[in-house]
């Protein structure tokens, strides 16, 4: 295990960030990597749980949750000054060799979406950003997104928002469509839940592109031991923490 020190804590309701120092972790993680995190000092709860990485610059590395359970309940107890044991960076990455990229960002999927977005843009590649939340309680997520230069940004809530887009992700992305064309080539990326990701594996728009996207599953070990992450795939199953979290959505059974 690797020792990170927390720098900084915010908490905006249920949402918790971490500013954590571990050079060994923020010098090599990329976009779409994880890591996982001992959320006591006692063997219950047993596992180690998987955040996804929100940026990584210098010596820091930065983590975005929401307390769902447990284990997230434990996690956000800690201070700044406080110690983390953790793994990582985990898993496979978003693919960088692309011309110009599209994001599809659902809820807390923003978090390594947010990451790509700011790599993409450091070398020189133009992003669009469609970001999609389900209520007003996730607004804080917005803060998330990233500027994205000459590229197009659009927010979207499922609940009525004033000035806001109302719909899915995928209404976003189909008002998108009648005003912008998605050129051959370009690099989609997705990471959201798992409804959002299945409604996008099926639609036309991204039938001829390239799309990769971020799964997430119940993770036992995250390298590859315990095979509790399995989806499924369309070739047998995919072992989300060894084989992904990020893989071609035509890859994936739904
Ligand atoms: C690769 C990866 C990256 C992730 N990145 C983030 C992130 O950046 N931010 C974030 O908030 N969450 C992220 N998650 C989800 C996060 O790991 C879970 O929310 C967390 O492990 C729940 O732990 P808990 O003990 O609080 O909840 P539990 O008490 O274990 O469960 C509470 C609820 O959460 C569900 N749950 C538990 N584990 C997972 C899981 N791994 N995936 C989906 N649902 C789960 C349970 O089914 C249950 O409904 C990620 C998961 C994966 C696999
Ligand atoms: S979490 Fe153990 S094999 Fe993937």
């Amino acid at each position: 295990m690797k020792k990170a020190l927390v720098t900084g804590k915010r908490r905006d309701g249920n949402l918790v960030e971490f500013v954590c120092k571990c050079p060994e972790i923020a010098k090599s993680a990329v976009p779409g990597q994880f890591v996982m995190i001992s959320v006591s000092t006692t063997l219950d709860p047993f596992l180690n749980r998987p955040l996804g990485i929100l940026w990584a610059e210098g010596d820091y590395f930065s983590v975005l949750f929401e307390i769902v359970g447990r284990g997230t309940s434990l996690l956000a107890q800690l201070e700044k000054g406080d110690t983390l044991s953790l793994l990582g960076p985990l898993g496979n990455g978003y693919s960088l060799d692309v011309p110009r990229a599209l994001l599809l960002a659902g809820g807390r999927g923003i978090v390594t979406l947010h990451f790509l977005a700011r790599t993409l843009k450091e070398i020189g590649i133009s992003i669009s950003m469609l970001f999609g939340i389900q209520n007003r309680s996730e607004i804080v997520l917005s803060r998330y997104m990233v500027n994205c230069a000459k590229g197009v940004q659009r927010f979207c809530c499922e609940e009525e928002i004033s000035g806001v887009f109302q719909g899915t992700i995928v209404d976003a992305l189909e008002d998108y469509a009648t005003v912008q064309t998605i050129p051959e080539g370009t690099g989609v990326f997705a990471c959201g839940p798992e409804g959002m990701l299945r409604a996008l594996a099926r639609h036309p728009l991204l039938e001829n592109h390239r799309v990769e996207v971020s799964l997430e599953a119940v993770m036992g070990c995250g390298f590859g031991v315990c095979l509790s992450c399995a989806h499924k795939g369309r070739d047998g199953y995919l072992h989300v923490c060894s084989e992904g979290p990020v893989f071609p959505l035509s890859e994936v059974a739904w």
